[in-house]
Parts: structure tokens; C-alpha cells; sequence
């Protein structure tokens, strides 16, 4: 069956408040599916008796708005992708009905925010969590599966849950990686050939070099710009540039 695509909020509130005691599994992305956003529909399929995917390219959190306009669309292949998860609904709103306030109001975290991801990319994180929390308040899931290929949006994310008291359960999923290493993301479509033949050895430093800096300077010798690589508590994260595409990535050590 495919799935009922559904644009308008109104419509998605009057569809919801049908569902009051079944479960509800919701994977929120931003569309341009690969196998990685696959493995968070078919666990959310497991789990629930609905599965509600979103896709929505969330302005608020891209602080390169080149990286926003480049972001890959491509919704006739997700709801394909949709149609053979068995997902019940693709929620695709639009920034007028997300952010009725203009983004006036939003969701800041003022300690894990500022590291990482977000000493390079400034206010990334306050677009991250307001959306996921309008998000969450608008579906009310059972349960939001979220990737640690994003470790610490999903970190960010379970804070925020547990800090508002939230009723949805966040469930972490594991990253899938192609089979040289590199791992899944929507923009490895935009990687050149060349910087698709180099893009796994980022995952190799990382999981390889025996400190945080040894992979940075390995990193650097192979022709990646490096935005960051360091160990926090049990794992490794990494940022790196290769011919205009940002690729982030993390290990357990
Ligand atoms: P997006 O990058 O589309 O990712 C949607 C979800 O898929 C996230 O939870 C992400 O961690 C997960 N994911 C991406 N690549 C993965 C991989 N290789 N293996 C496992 N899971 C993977 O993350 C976002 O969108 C946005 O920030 C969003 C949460 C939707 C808010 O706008």
C-alpha cells in the first residue's frame, strides 16, 4: 500500500486524533532516503502499529544557506521508499505551518550544543531540537527512532526529551555504512567520483588512529579538510570537507 502523503496540518491533526490508544512510531527526516533512514523505518515498523515518516528540510538548522539550497529533494523516490517500508504516513509540511512564529521562539541548549557540530555551525542545534519538539508535539509518537550516525543530535534530542518531560520514547538506531566503510548520508549523492573513492578513509582514521590527533594529521595528509576530530568519553567524532561536501561521522573506541 502506499502511503498517505500528507502536506497540510490540519489534515495530519484530523487523521491523528482517529489514532487515540494505537502506538505510533515516527522516523523525522529530511528526505533524500538511503538504507540508513530504511533501518529506522523497518525498526519503527517492528515496534508499532503505525509508522509515520516527515520529511521536511528544515531551514533553521542549515547556517550555510548554499548547503540548504543544495540539499537533495527527492520525494517521488522517498515514498517509494516509504511504499516498501510499509509506512502509513509521509507527513511533508511546509515552513508556514511549521514556524507560524517565524522562528521566534525556539529550543537553545547551552552546554553539549556549543561543542562539536556546534562550534562549527553556529545556532545548528537551536534549529535541530525546535523542529524535532514541534515535530513531536504535532505527531505525539510512541516512539522517535533517531541514528547515532548523528550521535550527538540524537544525545541533544534525549536531553531535550528527558528536560521537558516528553511522553515519546527516543530510540537509538545504529549507522549503516556502504560497504567500504563510508557512511550512509544524503549528501554522499553530491560527492565527485574522486571524493567518493577518498570519503572512506575518513571512517578509517577514525576508527583506526590510535589518538584524536593522529587522525586529524592523517586526515590532512590524505587531502581532507578537517573540520574536527575528538574523543569524548567512549567515542570518536569527526567533521571533515572533501571537494565541497561536509561529511560527519563517529566510532565507539
Ligand atoms: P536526516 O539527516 O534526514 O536524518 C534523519 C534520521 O536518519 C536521523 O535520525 C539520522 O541520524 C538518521 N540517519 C542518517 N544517516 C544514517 C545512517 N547512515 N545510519 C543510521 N541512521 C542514519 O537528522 C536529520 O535529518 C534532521 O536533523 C532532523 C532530525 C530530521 C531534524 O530536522
Amino acid at each position: 500500500m502506499t502511503p498517505r502523503v500528507i502536506r497540510d496540518l490540519a489534515e495530519w491533526r484530523k487523521l491523528r486524533s482517529e489514532w487515540p490508544g494505537r502506538t505510533i512510531g515516527f522516523v523525522p527526516t529530511m528526505g533524500a532516503l538511503h538504507e540508513g533512514h530504511a533501518s529506522l523505518l523497518r525498526r519503527a515498523r517492528e515496534e508499532n502499529e503505525v509508522v509515520v515518516l516527515s520529511i521536511y528540510v528544515n531551514p533553521t538548522q542549515f547556517n550555510d544557506p548554499k548547503d540548504l539550497e543544495a540539499y537533495p529533494a527527492t520525494l517521488d523516490q522517498d515514498v517509494a521508499v516509504a511504499t516498501r517500508e510499509g509506512v502509513d504516513v509521509v507527513l511533508t509540511p511546509t515552513y508556514p505551518q511549521i514556524y507560524p512564529d517565524g522562528f521566534r521562539y525556539r529550543v537553545t541548549e547551552n552546554q553539549l550544543a556549543n561543542e562539536l557540530e556546534g562550534a562549527h555551525r553556529p545556532g545548528h542545534f537551536d534549529g535541530v531540537l525546535t523542529v524535532v519538539l514541534k515535530l513531536l508535539n504535532l505527531v505525539r509518537p510512541t516512539r522517535a527512532y533517531f541514528g547515532e550516525k548523528d550521535h550527538q543530535q540524537l544525545s541533544l534530542v534525549k536531553g531535550m526529551a528527558e528536560a521537558f518531560f516528553l511522553e515519546t520514547e527516543i530510540v537509538p538506531c545504529a549507522t549503516l555504512r556502504e560497504n567500504d566503510g563510508l557512511a550512509m548520508s544524503s549528501r554522499n549523492v553530491k560527492l565527485s567520483r574522486d571524493a567518493r573513492e577518498l570519503a572512506p578513509r575518513f571512517a578509517a582514521a577514525l576508527f583506526e588512529a590510535p589518538t584524536a590527533t593522529e587522525a586529524r594529521m592523517r586526515l590532512a595528509k590524505e587531502g581532507f579538510e578537517v573540520d574536527y576530530v575528538e574523543d569524548v568519553a567512549n567515542r570518536r567524532y569527526g567533521a571533515v570537507r572533501i571537494g565541497g561536501v561536509r561529511l560527519i561521522d563517529n566510532v565507539t573506541r
